[in-house]
């Protein structure tokens, strides 16, 4: 029999009030239905690992489904459900997700011979889980609240910061989950247990990705670059001889080269910068890193790997077209000298802030680094005080004009030609003579 371990203290030192207040409801509501109710995975290794964490996790043993809904009936939120997948997902009003899922015995059948009577369903599915770190529960049930259940001595692995699949069969049944060993290892300075290693060795021997067509792995991959600093997680992943899947045209340098180590420290440099510059502004980090990565490439190899890992279209898309137009630019400044303000702004704003710290990243010249860190900090914001409002009371009648005598003033805004709101009158007056303007300028 388990010793059980109740976590009472550990959260209410752990948790904020509002937490502790819908763990509670949930188990009161699960006692209605009633069902047992758990908070699972990444929730209870980083509470016990006294780590913040804002994903809830929930399995019950019954019918999730059911539960969900009465869930949000108590909470007074909305629900979704995955039929299919006996999980869904209940929105409350403040916006916090949680998502719920089933444990039921039927649904798992195994190859490795498992005496399956003695299993609850809890038990069964901690065990189909990742990785021993991630194979706790809490029970929520008001009389068992707190209560620890660990089936596998998951606490001695956390402990030891050893990262453990349950079972031989686990990279097999779900490749991605290699990612995810060593997006895990690398984040809480852990260490692979040996045989686990083994397993990722063996399935990367297997071809386990040879059919990438699972839209896992690209989230998985998306995950690990979007970690505070994804390389050694990337360097692991070429240990693991992974970038043969990954990026087979990068063969040359499916180790880490010195070369390919410099382009990815200088994006992490590029992000960094940028994100101390405007703490609060959205960047996806994720994106810098790939086209780093990517940035010996051709655009069309960056299309393949998207359709490989069926990242959907509007993001390859994307991709893809930042990494053209970043490349032409980066190669437009690094060749021409002494490029007036004017003309960097015009070759760079169409490019998001990921294409630009990708420059930035595979830029050579210093020059060309400057330019766009110029640019994101001074440029990018530029306008020119007067408007066309100002403009129709100077005497100019509306129309496309108006757009290209903005940005011809833009431009000596940008050049230092004008640098107040008087001069840049004088800048219009002069330059677009009021007697000689083409057909609609004037006003009447
Ligand atoms: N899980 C799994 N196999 C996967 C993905 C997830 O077994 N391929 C299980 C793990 O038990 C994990 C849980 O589902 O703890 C939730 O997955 P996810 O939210 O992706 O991960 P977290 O562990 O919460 O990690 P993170 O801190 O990255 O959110």
């Amino acid at each position: 029999l388990e010793r059980k371990r109740n976590l009472n203290s550990l959260m209410i030192d752990c948790l904020t009030k509002p937490m502790i207040q819908l763990l509670q409801k949930i188990g009161e509501v699960a006692d209605e239905v009633p069902v047992n109710a758990f908070a699972v995975g990444g929730f209870v290794r980083d509470l016990l690992l006294k780590k913040r964490n804002l994903d809830l996790d929930i399995v019950v043993e019954g019918n999730g489904i059911e539960f969900a809904k009465h869930l949000a009936g108590r909470l007074g939120g909305r629900y979704r459900t995955h039929e299919r997948f006996s999980t869904a997902m209940v929105l409350m009003p403040d916006g916090f997700k949680i998502d719920i899922a089933t444990a039921r015995l039927e649904y798992y059948e195994y190859p490795a011979a498992l005496p399956t009577v003695e299993l609850s369903s809890i038990k069964l599915d901690l065990y189909r889980r990742d990785f021993t770190i991630n194979a706790m529960a809490v029970q929520l049930n008001p009389q068992q609240f707190g209560t620890l259940i660990d089936f596998f001595n998951c606490q001695n692995d956390l402990k030891q910061k050893e990262i453990k699949v349950l079972h031989n069969l686990s990279f097999v049944e779900d490749p991605s989950r290699i990612f995810r060993a060593i997006r895990f290892e690398k984040r809480m300075s852990f260490t692979m247990a040996p045989h686990t290693a083994r397993l990722i060795r063996n399935a990367v021997k297997m071809q386990l990705f040879g059919k990438a067509a699972d839209t896992r792995f690209f989230s998985e991959i998306r995950l690990i670059f979007s970690e505070e600093n994804p390389i050694p997680a990337i360097q692991r992943m070429a240990d693991f001889n992974l970038f043969q899947f990954l990026w087979p045209d990068l063969k040359p340098h499916l180790k880490v080269d010195r070369r390919f180590l410099h382009i990815l420290l200088q994006a992490q440099r590029a992000i960094d910068w940028y994100r101390l510059l405007y703490l609060k502004e959205e960047c996806d980090n994720w994106i810098v890193y790939l086209l780093a990565i990517m940035g010996r490439s051709k655009a069309e190899v960056l299309e393949a790997f998207c359709k490989r890992f069926l990242v959907p279209q509007k993001i390859t898309d994307n991709l893809v077209w930042q990494k053209m137009h970043a490349d032409k630019v980066a190669n437009l400044l690094a060749r021409r000298n002494a490029l007036r303000n004017s003309e960097i702004y015009w070759l760079l704003q169409d490019l998001d802030i990921e294409g630009l710290l990708y420059v930035m990243a595979i830029a050579r010249k210093s020059t060309v680094k400057k330019a766009v860190s110029n640019y994101v900090t001074e440029m990018r914001q530029a306008a020119t005080l007067i408007s066309g409002r100002d403009l129709m009371a100077l005497g100019y009648e509306p129309g496309p004009a108006f757009k290209i005598m903005l940005n011809d003033l833009l431009d000596a805004r940008l050049d230092g030609i004008v640098t107040s709101k008087s001069e840049e009158i004088t800048f219009i007056q002069e330059n677009y003579p009021l007697n000689n303007l083409p057909e609609n300028g004037r006003n009447a």
